[in-house]
């Protein structure tokens, strides 16, 4: 049997960062995001009766497809989860599985989100567990074992959040809003297309070594509850200026931790600076968030997009831009990659 399953990245409004539970995967914090439309990751799962060990290939944007062996530490993470479920599934044969991602990845625009949560749904659909995959809950906590948080909110589409139940040792994702509730835009302005130098995972791991850690987590649950009431009322105003504060915070404990890290680089702080004059100077409403890396996610309403992407691509350092509406979640399609 051959599954294909298609999954967007996300984009978080309210970023994770840091973990209560590094086995389990629980976050420290709630988060919040709008999953995009532009950035999808395509994986086919089969399972082969002859094949002796797990086949994963991977073609990455721009480059050749190249087969994954279990060295690295996400490529570990990715071997578990096949494990995991084939174990769950109480099955034996081994599956080969081809994803392809559209955009560029590791680079601070959510690759891990897409690809493990379609690796997960393509797993569960091809070794008979549909009704977990169709029970989005409880396909969000299956994405969650393969230890990416980001890959949780690709579950649903539209507004998601990751919510944490401390009590059940359990975080789970649920939709705030659906893909049509918000005409938001996620430009995503690459100015270094090139692979992180510090995986998110060994950065949650770091995280409470900042001595403003505990400062952030305890902001965490008035901003959480201010951006569900931003979202629910299309307060861009509102809603952008949590964004940047979250963003902000969440580099700062980044910067901080020890070792520290350093996403950010010269462009993206020249861009968030002209986001900054935009605002004040012409009125012109949009908002930055950045992840694990240097790229600028640019919030705005669609009204504005001509203008922004316009003033975007003038801006030298600025190599290209996606621009990303609200999507649907992870979704089965008919068309196989083999
Ligand atoms: O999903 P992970 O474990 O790679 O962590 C993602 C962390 C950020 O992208 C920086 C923030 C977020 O909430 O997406």
């Amino acid at each position: 049997m051959k599954t294909t399953v298609v999954s967007p990245a996300n984009i978080a409004f309210i970023k994770y960062w840091g973990r209560s539970d590094h086995k389990l995967f629980l976050p420290r914090n709630n988060s919040i995001s709008m999953t995009i439309d532009g950035c999808l990751t395509t994986t086919t799962a089969e399972i082969l009766d002859d094949l002796d060990k797990d086949i994963v290939e991977v073609q990455y944007y721009g480059r050749k497809p190249v087969k994954i062996d279990s060295k690295s530490r996400k490529s570990k993470a990715l071997f578990e989860q096949i494990a995991r479920i084939r174990k769950d599934s109480k099955r034996k044969e081994k599956v080969k599985i081809e994803s392809v991602n559209n955009f560029p990845s590791d680079a601070g625009i959510a690759a891990s989100a897409s690809s493990f949560s379609a690796l997960t749904a393509a797993l569960l659909v091809v070794y008979g567990q549909h009704e977990k995959f169709e029970n989005k809950r409880e396909f969000s906590r299956q994405v969650r074992l393969c230890g990416s948080g980001s890959a949780v909110r690709s579950c649903y589409g539209g507004f998601v959040e990751f919510a944490l139940n401390i009590k059940k040792n359990d975080a789970y994702a649920r939709q705030l809003s659906d893909e049509n509730h918000w005409d938001l835009l996620d430009i995503v302005v690459v100015v270094d297309p090139g692979k992180k130098k510090y995986s998110s995972s060994h950065g949650h791991e770091l995280a409470d070594t900042s001595p403003y850690f505990e400062t952030r987590i305890s902001e965490m649950n008035k901003r959480i509850r201010e951006t569900k009431k931003a979202i629910k009322n299309k307060d861009l105003e509102k809603l952008g200026t949590l964004i940047e504060q979250d963003s902000t915070s969440m580099h700062a404990i980044m910067m901080t931790s020890k070792p520290p890290i350093y996403y950010w680089n010269g462009a993206s702080m020249k861009i968030m600076q002209e986001i900054i004059r935009w605002r004040e100077e012409d009125n012109l409403l949009s908002y930055f968030t950045l992840d694990a890396g240097p790229n600028v996610h640019v919030i705005c309403e669609a009204k504005d997009k001509n203008k922004i992407v316009r003033r975007l691509k003038r801006i030298e350092e600025v190599q290209f831009t996606i621009v990303n509406k609200p999507s649907e979640g992870t979704r089965i399609i008919n068309k196989h990659l083999f």
